[in-house]
């Protein structure tokens, strides 16, 4: 026991890609109960290779406020089940996400899903932006523009970008840093579905930033 949180704090103080390359082994055999098995792999991860998803998505699931990690809580279980399946098949490519997804079976994926599902955090106060850029974010949201072929994001992400699951996910109170990454990937075919390819194409990096700007604003309550 003492050996473990010794081995814990140790753990923690690495630089995260150090410690994602030495891995976390996990301390105790993990339970069956799907609550405490998505519990424990948050706080310790598994013994095939899956990295406590806490030290990056923190167990709140609202990361770090950096914005480097996406927030996860409130996201649908679907959603997440599915991203994770993406990172094993290769159809989403990310250096850091494919090998921890490797290291869950079908019974965690699933667990850990619906832990960050029900999680519940308390979101860190938006950076200041100005009001001509959430007018516009706010204008591509709602309306889209035509002119550029771009439909309005709610009218797939659903009202206030709340989500609408099992395929739409959340964008409200999202890191505007992580919402305005996902384009570059659909751009360059690190991520495929097709419903984004046409923002992602057609936007330019101003109005992504506007649009990523304004949903960051929109309070996750507020949306549900
Ligand atoms: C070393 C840091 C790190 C750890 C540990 C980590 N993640 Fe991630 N996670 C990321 C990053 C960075 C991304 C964004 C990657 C991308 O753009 O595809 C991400 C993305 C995700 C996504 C997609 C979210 C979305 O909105 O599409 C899911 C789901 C996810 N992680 C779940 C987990 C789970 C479950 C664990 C633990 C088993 C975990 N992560 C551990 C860094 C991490
Ligand atoms: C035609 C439907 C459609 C429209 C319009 C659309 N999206 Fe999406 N979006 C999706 C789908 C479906 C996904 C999930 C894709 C996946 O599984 O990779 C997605 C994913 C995303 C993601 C990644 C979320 C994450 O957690 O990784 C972001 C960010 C996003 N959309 C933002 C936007 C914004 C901003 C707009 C408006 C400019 C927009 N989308 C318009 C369907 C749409």
């Amino acid at each position: 026991m003492k050996q473990t949180s010794i081995f814990r704090k140790a753990a923690l103080t690495l630089p995260f890609l150090g410690a994602v390359l030495t891995g976390y082994p996990a301390a105790k055999p993990l339970p069956t109960d799907p609550a405490q098995l998505g519990a424990q792999i948050v706080a310790q991860g598994t013994k095939n290779g899956a990295v406590a998803c806490a030290r990056c998505h923190g167990f709140d699931g609202a990361a770090d406020g950096s914005g480097a990690f996406p927030r996860l809580d409130g996201q649908s279980p679907e959603y997440l089940a599915n991203q994770l399946l993406a990172y094993t098949s290769g159809d989403r490519k990310n250096a850091l996400m494919e090998p921890i997804a490797r290291g869950l079976n079908d019974a965690e994926i699933k667990a850990v899903a619906q832990y960050y599902a029900t999680a519940r955090a308390t979101s860190f106060a938006p950076g200041f932006q100005s009001s001509q850029l959430l007018a516009r974010g706010e204008q591509l949201a709602k309306a889209g523009d035509l002119n550029v072929r771009v439909e309005a994001c709610e009218s797939c992400h659903g009202p206030n970008g709340r989500g609408m699951p099992p395929a739409m996910p959340y964008i409200a109170g999202q890191y505007s840093h992580y919402i305005k990454l996902p384009f570059q990937m659909y751009r360059q075919g690190y991520r495929k579905t097709a419903q984004m390819g046409d923002p992602a194409r057609n936007l330019r990096d101003q109005d992504v930033a506007a649009v990523a700007a304004y949903f960051e604003q929109v309070s996750r309550s507020a949306s549900k």
